[in-house]
């Protein structure tokens, strides 16, 4: 009798532990699925600015978690963790770049060029940890030129979460 009640404890505890690994399962999965996050845009035409203005990258590559708007050039994290982001553009000739990189609306970090009667590449990157809501974009200060076509893209906007945030 005393053999069969703790084989049936046994059997129980067994049957808790494995439920609640099946859980912690789905749980792991479900945070796994919600944070794959990556975006990739394009310039598909010319772009002239000559006062701060939000750049919108219009074709878009890569959109995995929805969190880049094409019509409004906005990153809008949907997972706290690590980010990469990395932008670039070509000016037309004689044209300068002068693009900045905003959190929240404060300023982050630029990229600039200007090559007297040539194209100028201006580029930059960073990593940023960002909280759920918090909106990336790229700004033009000053003159801008940058050049793009539908089959020649040289300016783009990217980014990618790198890891997640751990659970608290
Ligand atoms: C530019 O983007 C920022 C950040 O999303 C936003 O607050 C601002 O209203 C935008 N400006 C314009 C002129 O659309
Ligand atoms: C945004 O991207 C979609 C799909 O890639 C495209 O059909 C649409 O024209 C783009 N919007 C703008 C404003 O370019």
């Amino acid at each position: 009798m005393a053999t069969t009640t703790t084989a049936l404890l046994c059997l129980c505890a067994v049957t808790l532990v494995a439920s609640i690994g099946v859980d912690i399962t789905e749980h792991l999965n479900k945070r796994a699925g919600s944070s794959r996050v990556a975006f990739s845009a394009g310039l598909t035409t010319n772009l002239e600015l000559h006062q701060p203005v939000n750049i919108t990258f219009d074709k878009v590559f890569t959109n995995i978690g929805d969190a880049y708007d094409n019509n409004t050039g906005e990153f809008t994290c949907p997972a706290a963790g690590t980010y990469v982001f990395q932008f670039h553009g070509l000016t037309e000739s004689d044209g300068s770049i002068w693009m900045e990189l905003f959190k929240n609306n404060a300023y982050v970090i630029s990229a600039y060029s200007h090559s007297a009667n040539d194209y100028g590449a201006a580029s930059n990157a960073i990593v940023l940890q960002l909280a759920v809501g918090d909106v990336v974009h790229l700004q033009g200060h000053g003159d801008v030129y940058l050049y793009g076509a539908s089959d020649e893209v040289y300016a783009t906007f990217n980014g990618f979460l790198l890891y997640p945030a751990k659970s608290s």
